[in-house]
């Protein structure tokens, strides 16, 4: 029984040798050294073959049964050095698990469309609802209908982009959306407000971009006066920047609305004493607006002998720019988190 008194000294050796490799390395080595190709508890396993017959089954199991304790004992062991190095680890380096873990970043709803929803809040009370236009018009939409003809001086003042088809352009203004909502309505009353994007070609400044917003409102029904259109924009202007704004009623001129009115309201930073935010006027302008002239009723498919309506449209950016004070309109789309992360 040679071979048995062998392998128990072959056993007790590679057990110690375990208790001993004490790293990730040392334990392949052992690995090798036992169990590998040329391991010695491999070669012992292949013993079994040379020798003779009657010695084999006890000579087999109980090499076998080696084999699978130090397999099993490997395993364990690994688990150990695992443990004990990420112990180590952490009594060495710095690192605190009971530290929290680190917020990700969440975005939140851009200015422009923060300051939409306000406008939509207070236009709702007001029982508005909100049409959508395209941003894509026509020539027809955007100016014709509107009561600006082609060769217009009008036209000057909103200078676009044109698309690659005749006659198709981005809209300089949401005013086409009236004709819009007048064509799909009428004859029935409308109050609505309609929001979007609008475009012009030309130079971007602190005051200007090629990009924008702009609300429009109209209202077409019987007897709609003057008188509705301030109450309106008296109601909504004190919602958006409080209740003692005072409003003013300029004459102005635009094609689609005649009479023709530019709203300015008390500065909101000097209380209309003036300062660098009005240019020392005292006021600030907001929005333009009128009574839709009777071209554009009858375009949009009201007689204007029947029906009157107002309508009126500002700029959301320059409304937040006013409200928060910010004296850049570049900063609204030139997506710098340090801008954007502030409202
Ligand atoms: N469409 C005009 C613009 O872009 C703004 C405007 C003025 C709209 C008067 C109106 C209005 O509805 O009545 O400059």
């Amino acid at each position: 029984m040679d071979e048995l008194t062998d392998l128990a000294t072959l056993e007790e050796e590679a057990f110690a040798a375990l208790r001993g490799a004490e790293s990730e390395d040392a334990l392949n080595d052992w690995f090798s050294r036992y169990l590998g190709r040329k391991g010695t508890v491999t070669l012992a396993v292949r013993r079994v073959g040379s020798l003779p017959k009657e010695a084999r089954p006890a000579y087999g199991q109980a090499v076998n049964q080696l084999h699978q304790r130090l397999e099993a004992a490997l395993t364990e062991r690994q688990k150990d050095v695992k443990r004990a190095a990420l112990k180590a680890e952490m009594v060495e380096t710095t690192f605190d698990p009971t530290l929290p873990g680190r917020r990700p970043e969440v975005g939140h709803v851009h200015l422009s469309n923060q300051t939409l929803r306000e406008i939509y809040a207070i236009f709702q009370q007001m029982g508005f609802q909100v049409y959508d236009g395209p941003e894509v018009e026509s020539d027809a939409y955007n100016f014709e209908l509107l009561n600006i003809p082609a060769g217009h001086p009008a036209r000057d003042m909103w200078d676009t982009f044109y698309t690659t088809t005749p006659g198709y352009l981005l809209r300089t203004h949401t005013s086409p959306g009236q004709i819009w909502a007048m064509r799909e309505y009428a004859p029935e009353p409308i109050r609505v407000i309609l929001p979007g994007k609008c475009f012009r070609y030309e130079q971007v400044t602190a005051r200007s971009e090629m990009m924008f917003y702009q609300v429009e409102g109209l209202v077409v029904g019987k007897n709609i006066t003057m008188a509705d259109l301030k109450g309106t924009i008296v109601a909504f202007v004190r919602q958006m920047f409080g209740q003692e704004r005072k409003l003013r009623f300029r004459f102005s001129h635009f094609p689609f609305t005649e009479p023709s009115v530019e709203v300015d309201m008390d500065c909101v930073l000097c209380g209309g004493k003036g300062c660098r935010v009005c240019k020392h006027t005292g006021w600030l302008e907001i929005m333009g607006a009128g009574m839709v002239h009777p071209v554009v009723l009858r375009n949009g498919g009201y007689d204007p002998e029947r029906f009157s309506g107002f309508a009126f449209g500002m700029g959301p950016e320059r409304i937040a720019m006013l409200k928060h004070g910010i004296d850049d309109i570049r900063y609204f789309f030139s997506n710098d988190v340090r801008f954007l992360s502030q409202f």
